[in-house]
């Protein structure tokens, strides 16, 4: 009898060494020590052994017990843990591996040239308007003072999208929907998109502009200079020379265009201001009564400035870029510098 238990005993150490996976161990464990395993079969039948062995064989048959359980549980942990390494390493996630990088975009340095702008006139009080791109010629030309036949109107070279509509050359028609629309006083300034069909290095067909500017009672030409002056050494620094050259536009008078001491060669001279010292930044003046009779003010009343500027032209000089062209490439290696 106790060698019937040893054989099990055997059997049972040879089960468990041959298992390879946790589910035939488990199988082992019910085969030997379940309600109707092996084992478990002697001890019920413990009863029938006659008195003077049964204690003797019991004891075989409970270290036998013990020992099945043991080596069972062993080889049992050993699986699980194998198996838990196995799903670890399936599911490994290295904490101190670096994550993977998300490239932060940023504003366009044209962008943020406009906005350092807009806040300087709008701490003067300027409030900012909106116009169409797509323009009438009345607004874009003829209530600015520049008739079908005018000369003028070759300085610009405009897309036309029929005889009387284009795509606005400047924002300067922005003025005139706004006087038409609002009484004096007025104090706006207008930024967007215009067009010009023009393209090299310092010209593109589509432009950023701010047009700017001023109507009320005594609005006079010393207005419009402490104004732009304030505007430039708020812009540029507070030691950038300005100076104001007489100028033409159909639609102010007298007009002006303004310079600044060129910010590159510091006035010496280089090939950004041809070797003048001096670089044009933007263009004013005072409001032409003409504007005025157009839109319904009366010019006995009323007197204003105006003026207008190229976005990409201030950025370049503001950034020493050469050419405009490289505001619209998309190239991140330029972008990236801002
Ligand atoms: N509209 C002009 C242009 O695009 C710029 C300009 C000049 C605007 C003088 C003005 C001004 O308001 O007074 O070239």
């Amino acid at each position: 009898m106790i060698e019937d238990i040893l054989s099990i005993k055997t059997l049972a150490e040879e089960d468990v060494k041959k298992a390879d996976d946790l589910g035939t161990i488990q199988s082992i464990r019910i085969k030997y020590l379940g309600k109707k395993g092996i084992l478990t079969d002697r001890i019920k039948s413990l009863s029938s052994i006659p008195k003077a062995e049964r204690a003797e064989y019991g004891c075989v048959i409970n270290e036998t017990k013990d020992y099945i359980e043991r080596i069972i549980t062993q080889r049992e942990e050993e699986f699980k843990t194998s198996e838990l390494g196995t799903l670890l390493k399936a599911r490994h996630i290295d904490v101190t591996v670096p994550g993977n990088f998300v490239p932060c975009g940023h504003n366009h340095p044209t962008s943020n040239v406009l906005e350092e702008i807009i806040d300087v006139f709008v701490s003067l009080g300027f409030r900012v308007e909106d116009g169409p791109e797509v323009e009438l010629d009345y607004y874009n030309f003829e209530a600015l003072n520049i008739p079908k036949d005018h000369p003028a109107r070759d300085m610009q070279d405009t897309f036309y999208i029929t005889d009387d509509i284009v795509l606005r050359t400047h924002t300067s028609p922005v003025q005139v929907r706004v006087m038409e629309r609002d009484k004096p006083p007025i104090r706006v300034i207008a930024p967007g998109k215009v067009y010009r069909c023009d393209t090299d290095v310092s010209h593109t067909p589509m432009f950023h502009q701010i047009e700017g500017f001023m109507v009320d009672e005594h609005i006079s030409m010393g207005d419009l200079k402490g104004v732009l002056e304030m505007f430039i050494h708020a812009v540029f620094g507070a030691n950038t020379k300005v100076r104001f050259r007489p100028s033409f536009f159909p639609f102010t008078e007298p007009s002006a265009e303004i310079d600044i001491g060129c910010l590159i060669c510091k006035g010496r001279g280089c090939k950004v201001c041809k070797n003048s010292g001096w670089v044009e930044i933007l263009g004013a003046g005072m409001i032409n009564p003409r504007v005025f009779e157009m839109v319904g003010y009366n010019p006995e009343s009323y007197t204003g400035f105006a003026f207008g500027m190229g976005i990409e032209r201030i950025t370049m000089l503001k950034y020493g870029i050469d050419d405009i062209r490289l505001f619209f490439e998309n190239d991140k290696r330029f972008l990236e510098q801002f």
